[in-house]
């Protein structure tokens, strides 16, 4: 099949909350340099993206703020929406799912399967919180997981081990309005037969499209294994799209039915607006040469290879998408990201840090894009890819090149002379530079397309090093002409390989090399560059990024992980039951502290010299990590117990314990009385 044009589509995140880096690099930077890439070579694409503002996350949000789900999706859009444009995310369009155009479309959608009967209307028990008086879908139900058994799974998924649930799989399920326990109670909804659409998928999936990424065709392929089953398309709730049916009141489609269906309506709001560039919205919908490309994350995977694709095909007259490349998770310093847990690098945050390092990230991501496996983002591999690739390679070259054409040229790209076997070898490294990135791109492996990219500049750096033009400067001025073209035009080549990928630090490259028109069909050229060209001013394409810049947001984290172990802290159980006899055993005192050091070779003990108002008495305690400051402690009154027999440490004698509370982060704090009391009293 041949197709005239590509419409690319990312998941629509929730606007319930800002982007993180996982979103970046499971969805918006390949497809973001997969359109670049496309549109570089002159095809006819469409990029598009959005909110997705519906659902049960953004009412959750809105309950928990004390706010109006409008609130939540207004802020969220705007916030999401201007962060992608700062970091380069070439949208064509990006819209939102409360939009009127979008409750149109979507409302016109289920009718028209509503009317040709490719739904089943059905009515079954569901869980009604009778506190709330409302039902329970989703994710306001919660409980545990039948699979891994970890509370807090949700109607909908348990987060912990992935698995799709339905509510009444749940153990122990829980109103999470309320927290009360919910009933069972009637009600009607209309349901996606997606066991009828069984067959077709088997084929259209497994036998036309064992192209699909394993990861993907493994997923369809164990769905469709275990049978499909009918899908509610309806929700009880009062935020969404109304369910277009009489006698429908209180019930709205489900989020999952109408954000996808938000792809289309945004591309018919772009249309409109510009009908000149883009043509008709159904020329991208409804025309076979279209080739419809969905980008996404595995958990969405499902959805859109064959929920929406049932959809698509029950409707009868769209098109379906021809790959659906899918990333696996990017994982944050080895652990899971985690909205609620705040364990994320958020974009909008990045931008505020790193104003100007776009490409930074971007590169990062890139190079250890979760293509194939989960993968894990460190700051401290950031900072080197950042300093020994991006500035000692590609910077370095670049600016080597440049520097030496105006010192020795005066700003303008020397003639090319003879060429010597080692300039025809240099040459000979990247003359399928080209195909081998296009090859690359066109299978959505972009890890290894940029990898491509950045050869070029390792190539040019190689030659500079193994040439030396400084030290034939007296000598051969000839010679450092042919090898200043030959740098100049690898970094001209390496300006048009990153475009895609770096379109910021290209930009910038592409004005010091005075390239205002340039073509991707250049790649792999040697004569990118005419002599005489005058080039631009020299910048750094790249800075250095310091510890300090690191250990701050290392530190960001490590503060989010304390907060974390706070707030997941519970008590002890209790110990077993005990009698005030034994109570009465102990001899507890208050005394005041006369001194406190730091047992020498010993991390973890303080000595302690207590005024127990009978003349003094030394105490050794394990707190020293908790009190870096020893001698601030003195003056203060502690509670000890004066009946332990004596015990020998490191040759001091302790004769007692000093009472200190364990707190949820492993600090040990001290005890005090609540005011002055006499030294030596008893404690009971
Ligand atoms: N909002 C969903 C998520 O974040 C993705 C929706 S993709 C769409 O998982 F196709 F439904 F729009
Ligand atoms: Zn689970």
């Amino acid at each position: 099949m041949t197709f005239k044009r590509t419409l690319v589509t990312t998941a629509l995140p929730y606007a319930n909350g800002p982007v993180h880096i996982g979103h970046l690099a499971g969805v918006y930077v390949p497809a973001d340099i997969y359109v670049r890439y496309l549109r570089l070579k002159g095809e006819d694409v469409m990029f598009v993206g959005g909110s997705d503002e519906h659902g049960v996350p953004i009412t959750i949000r809105a309950r928990r703020e004390g706010v109006t789900p409008q609130d939540v999706v207004d802020r969220y859009h705007k916030l999401i929406k201007d962060s992608f444009a700062e970091f380069g995310i070439s949208f064509d369009v990006y819209s939102r799912t409360t939009s009127k155009t979008h409750a149109k479309m979507a409302s016109d959608f289920f009718r028209t399967l509503y009317d040709k009967g490719e739904f089943i209307e059905k009515t079954s028990e569901q869980y009604y919180d009778p506190e709330a008086k409302t039902f329970l879908a989703d994710r306001y139900i919660v409980g545990e997981c039948p699979h891994c058994h970890s509370q807090g799974a949700y109607g909908d998924q348990c987060e912990k081990c992935g698995t799709s649930l339905s509510p009444t799989e749940l153990i122990n399920p829980q109103s999470a309005i309320s927290g009360s326990k919910p009933i069972m109670k009637p009600t009607t909804h209309w349901y996606l037969p997606l066991d009828k659409h069984e067959g077709w998928l088997r084929e259209w999936i497994l036998e036309q499209h064992k192209e699909w990424r394993s990861n993907v065709y493994g997923q369809c392929k164990s769905w469709l294994d275990l049978g499909l089953q009918p899908r509610a398309v309806s929700r009880d709730l009062d935020w969404g799209i109304p369910v277009p049916v009489e006698g429908a009141e209180g019930k709205v489609l489900y989020v999952w039915f109408d954000a996808p269906i938000g792809y289309i309506s945004n591309t018919k709001e772009l249309c409109e607006q510009q009908p000149e560039r883009f043509g008709q919205w159904q020329t991208w919908w409804k025309d076979q040469s279209t080739r419809l490309i969905h980008f996404i994350g595995k958990d969405n995977i499902v959805f859109h290879c064959i929920v929406f694709p049932a959809m698509l095909k029950a409707e009868g007259s769209y098109i379906l998408p021809d790959n659906v490349p899918s990333n696996e998770f990017l994982n944050l310093e080895g652990d899971k990201i985690s909205t609620s847990r705040n364990w994320a690098v958020w974009l909008h945050e990045y931008l505020r840090d790193f104003p100007d390092k776009q490409d930074v990230l971007r590169y990062v991501l890139t190079a250890n894009a979760p293509e194939t496996k989960d993968n894990d983002f460190t700051w401290r591999d950031f900072q080197a890819r950042n300093n020994n690739e991006l500035v000692a390679i590609y910077g370095n070259f670049v600016n080597r090149a440049l520097v030496l054409t105006k010192k020795y040229f005066e700003g303008k790209v020397p003639a090319c002379g003879q060429l010597t076997d080692y300039d025809r070898q240099t040459m000979a490294e990247f003359a399928d530079v080209k195909t081998k990135v296009e090859q690359y791109l066109n299978n959505f492996r972009f890890r290894d397309a940029q990898k491509e990219a950045m050869n070029l500049a390792r190539i040019g750096n190689k030659y500079l090093a193994d040439t030396e033009p400084w030290k034939l400067a007296k000598t051969d001025m000839a010679r450092v002409a042919t090898i200043l073209n030959l740098s100049l035009q690898i970094a001209a080549n390496t300006a048009i390989a990153f475009e895609p990928f770096l379109p910021f630090s290209s930009k910038k490259l592409r004005a010091m090399l005075n390239m205002d028109s340039f073509s991707w069909n250049d790649l792999g050229r040697i004569d990118i560059l005419p002599a005489n060209r005058e080039l631009g001013e020299v910048q750094l394409l790249f800075e250095k990024i310091d510890d300090a810049e690191i250990d701050k947001q290392m530190q960001r984290l490590a503060d989010i992980k304390e907060q974390n172990k706070l707030n997941a802290y519970k008590p002890a159980e209790i110990k077993a039951p005990t009698t005030i006899d034994d109570f009465d055993k102990m001899d507890i005192r208050v005394g005041r502290v006369l001194e406190c050091q730091k047992v020498p070779k010993a991390d973890k003990l303080l000595q302690f010299k207590i005024d127990d108002g009978m003349g003094g008495r030394t105490i050794l305690s394990g707190i020293a990590q908790s009190y870096p400051e020893p001698e601030k402690l003195v003056g203060m009154q502690v509670l000890f117990i004066a009946n332990f027999p004596p015990r020998t440490l490191r040759g001091i004698e302790s004769q007692g314990m000093i009472f200190s509370a364990v707190d949820a982060d492993g600090k040990l704090v001290l005890v005090q009385p609540s005011r002055e009391v006499r030294n030596g009293v008893q404690v009971g």
